[in-house]
């Protein structure tokens, strides 16, 4: 924080007024259903974005990443024109245009979430700006608002249809808890996710697959899921079972049921594992992590080979489940697995993928941990 505030005052030539961080996050389960009114269990990692915020006395905003060696972005702040502006940049700005805020600003920004991991380095970028502008201006948004805002920001000024988990966990996260959210009306129950004293640890592997196409085949899925709703003449995916769905086969196209099967099972899986954990039963709990896995390679199709060489890597040598996280086509994969298998997992996923000729993964391990905070 320290080299922070004074890179601020070397790149500005005054002090943040505020400093304030949000987290990355990894989902356990609900995956492509926070755009349709589904439940959502991710929680909160370690790894945060800070950035140091001051007003300046022009009409100018100016933005700066410790990871863009220092060069600075200046952008008028009456003029703010969303899907314009160094993409990076839109993250920040976008929060600003959302809060319709017309003063000045300086901003640096150190993110150590991991970019393209997977691990919504986007939204952690979002919350933290967020953050530390309700606190400047004493705004007085709610967590919920705040998380409203931010996707407002990505939607619109970066343009990624996203949904509402990644903005909410980021802010609404607490030590030790998973966040069970309702996506409908952004209600939560903690959920204790504490596995170290069962010797158990949740590992990530990011594939280091990047795909270019992500936005579009997001949005794509997201549109036939919607398509669904429209052609079965209901509110939501949330409010038909899954038998009754099963029921109404004929009414949709072959891809749009099994798109949207995916998203009304899903919605099931969560609330199944969800109860699973509550009884102490992981084993069972892994179960339907693989089986969410399972549904997003075949109903859903956003994996691709890396991730599935991960998953299936990491469930023949011992993980209780394994599968992709967030939106797909790359990004990581996280495993539940016991402690003691941590190092041959890893070092089986190293093989298999140099024996496939994939780029070597990359691995963490992940303890849920607090939301967005103001630092200073
Ligand atoms: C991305 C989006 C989220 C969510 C996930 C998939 O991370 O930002 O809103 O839809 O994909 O669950």
């Amino acid at each position: 924080m320290q080299m922070l505030a004074s890179k601020f005052e070397e790149l500005f030539g005054s002090a943040p007024e505020v400093i304030a961080s949000a987290p990355g996050r990894v989902n356990l389960i609900g995956e492509h259903v926070d755009f349709l009114d589904g439940f959502v269990l991710p929680f909160a990692i370690s790894d945060v974005t800070t950035v140091a915020i001051a007003r300046n006395q022009s009409n100018q905003i100016r933005t700066a990443s410790m990871q863009k060696s220092g060069a600075i972005f200046q952008t008028e702040v009456a003029k703010l024109t969303p899907k314009t502006g160094e993409a990076w940049s839109r993250y920040p700005i976008g929060v600003i245009w959302a809060l319709e805020i017309s003063t000045g600003l300086d901003i640096l920004i150190d993110g150590e979430v991991p970019l393209g991991a997977g691990l919504s380095s986007s939204a952690a970028l979002e919350c933290a700006v967020a953050t530390a502008l309700n606190s400047l201006f004493e705004l007085g948004f709610s967590l919920p608002e705040l998380a409203r805002i931010a996707q407002r920001a990505e939607n619109i000024y970066v343009g990624m249809p996203c949904g509402i988990m990644d903005q909410s966990v980021s802010l609404m996260a607490t030590a030790g808890n998973a966040l069970l959210l309702d996506t409908r009306d952004l209600s939560t129950e903690q959920i204790p996710f504490d596995i170290a004293p069962l010797g158990l640890e949740l590992l990530v592997i990011d594939t280091q697959v990047h795909h270019k196409l992500v936005d579009g085949g997001y949005a794509e899925r997201r549109a036939s899921c919607e398509k669904a709703v429209s052609d079965l003449g209901i509110t939501s995916l949330r409010d038909i079972s899954v038998a009754d769905f099963i029921a109404r086969k004929s009414e949709l196209d072959a891809k749009t049921f099994s798109r949207a099967f995916h998203g009304v099972t899903e919605m099931q899986r969560v609330l199944d594992a969800v109860q699973l954990l509550k009884s102490g039963d992981f084993v069972g709990f892994g179960e339907v992590v693989s089986a969410a896995h399972i549904s997003l390679r075949d109903n859903y199709t956003v994996s691709c080979p890396e991730l599935d060489l991960a998953v299936e890597t990491a469930q023949k040598f011992g993980a209780l489940g394994a599968r992709m996280i967030g939106g797909g086509f790359g990004g990581s994969a996280i495993a539940l697995i016991k402690a003691r298998d941590l190092e041959l997992i890893k070092s089986e996923i190293i093989s298999a993928f140099m024996a496939a000729k994939f780029k070597a993964p990359r691995f963490f391990s992940a303890l849920p941990s607090a939301g967005a905070a103001v630092i200073n």
